[in-house]
């Protein structure tokens, strides 16, 4: 038997091989939700434009909701032979109600049905990432506030550089996915139109109200032209886009926490509860969690350049390759929900070890910058002839194998004569981060200030929610 949704001009069946390709409920599935909600409004539309009448639509609306209950239940039975999620709703309806049934699919066509479904699935998406984000986000800020006074080594090129605080280093991720929440954002404002009712391609001779469904929806209006409604798949690969970005924000945080816990390093320790024994060396706490997270962000720029080599070149208008849209995005979005939370909870776990920390921060001749600043400020040497001069005192320290607050005074006293005592309160670690009180800088003061501007800027956004 031909298919019964297309089946009038064919006569024989598919090829196995040409079901094997063609089918995409295994992944389309996932969209029932959407699907029977865009076609409840769709059917309400149609009823109140008189394209169908009242009792057909209330029918079809009766058995959408039993399919969405028999779904749920996983009392349903998705056939292959049909394809995709849309043949398969449209025809336990047709057993549900009868012949009636195929009035649903009047002015509209699975080419406007599929991109609806899809925004309003990576809609959910969105928002769903959003809330996750803004956990992460009180997450770091809170930690940030605990810790704005706990000293760490800031590193360029992983080499000690200068002393930060662990308060600071943690607000710069709030920074970070705050600016990827608001490319979610922006994301979901270029998403939130109706594809609906563009039919095949070129739009319907019935006399429908795109309007009205488009606001049934959530969606802000309906999209302007037909043609652009049922063959992009920008607002996928925008979301993939910033998905990406996020995802390598969180890759940047994970490989820190990987490093961190090494033991040649031990600036940070995880629980039990983010780490993992090995199956050989019983001494071993691997920070899998993290890695993982790390390694996520392979999948999620996969994806992304996935969709992006599938779109590219393609004519208007619906082409079946655009099937291919969804697999690797509801992977990635996965992959990405997981990534956050595991990402929270390790923020949440992690405890800092603070004495290693301090005497890491004034490893490595961290508080060079502080001398030369003092040189700079109180022998008012210009910067360049300071650096040269700390350069020769830091030599000295190295070669006598002591820290710069170690140096005795004469030393430094035989390579710049002018140097008086006073020096040695820059010198430490502490003074260090608290003298940093420039804009945006490392001073525990800044850092407070700014993880309670934040707090209050979470609040209110957990208000508007
Ligand atoms: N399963 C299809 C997809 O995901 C639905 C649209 C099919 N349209 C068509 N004309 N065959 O893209």
């Amino acid at each position: 038997m031909s298919n019964k949704m297309w089946g009038g001009r064919f006569s024989e069946r598919p090829d196995a091989i040409m079901e094997e390709i063609n089918v995409s409920i295994d992944v389309d599935r996932h969209l029932y939700a959407q699907d029977i909600a865009a076609s409840k409004a769709h059917a309400a539309m149609l009823a109140k434009q008189g394209i169908i009448t009242a009792s057909d639509a209330k029918n079809i609306a009766k058995g959408l909701d039993t399919i969405l209950s028999e779904i749920e239940q996983g009392k349903f039975t998705f056939k292959r032979a049909l394809e995709d999620i849309h043949m398969n709703v449209e025809s336990r309806l047709t057993e549900i109600m009868g012949p009636a049934a195929g009035r649903l699919h009047t002015a509209r066509s699975r080419n406007d049905q599929v991109a609806t479904d899809f925004r309003l699935y990576v809609r959910d998406t969105l928002d769903e990432t959003d809330a996750a984000l803004a956990a992460l986000r009180l997450a770091l800020v809170d930690r940030a506030l605990e810790h704005a006074e706990t000293v760490m080594p800031g590193f360029t090129h992983l080499q000690t550089a200068q002393p930060v605080t662990f308060g600071h280093h943690l607000m710069a991720y709030v920074e970070m996915t705050a600016r990827d929440r608001g490319r979610f954002q922006d994301a979901r404002k270029r998403l939130n139109e109706s594809p609906l009712g563009a039919a095949a391609l070129a739009g319907t001779s019935f006399p429908i109200d795109r309007h009205a469904t488009a606001k049934a929806l959530g969606f802000d209006r309906p999209m302007n032209n037909s043609l652009d409604a049922v063959s992009d798949r920008d607002f996928v690969l925008e979301t993939l886009s910033a998905a990406s970005i996020c995802a390598v924000h969180l890759s940047r945080l994970a490989e820190e926490i990987v490093i961190w816990t090494s033991p040649l390093v031990g600036l940070v320790r995880l629980s039990d509860k983010f780490t993992t024994g090995s199956s050989i060396m019983p001494q071993k706490r691997n920070p899998d969690a993290a890695e993982l997270v790390r390694a996520k962000t392979g999948r999620i720029i996969g994806a992304l350049t996935g969709l992006l080599i599938v779109m590219k070149g393609l004519p208007l208008a619906y082409q079946k390759d655009m099937q291919e849209d969804k697999q690797g995005a509801m992977e990635a979005f996965g992959a990405l929900s997981l990534a956050i939370r595991a990402m929270t909870g390790m923020v949440l776990d992690i405890v800092p070890d603070e004495a290693r920390m301090h005497a890491a921060a004034g490893e490595g001749y961290a508080t060079a910058t502080d001398l030369a600043d003092w040189l700079v400020r109180t022998l008012k040497m210009p910067f360049r002839d300071a650096h040269h001069v700390t350069g020769r005192i830091v030599a000295r320290a190295s070669k006598d194998g002591v820290a710069l607050h170690e140096l005795p005074l004469a030393e430094m006293q035989a390579i710049e004569p002018k140097i008086t005592a006073a020096v040695m309160a820059v010198l430490s670690v502490e003074s260090s981060v608290k003298s940093r009180v420039s804009y945006g800088g490392t001073a525990p003061k800044n850092v407070k200030a700014q993880a309670k501007s934040w707090l209050k800027r979470l609040e209110k956004e957990r208000k508007l929610g």
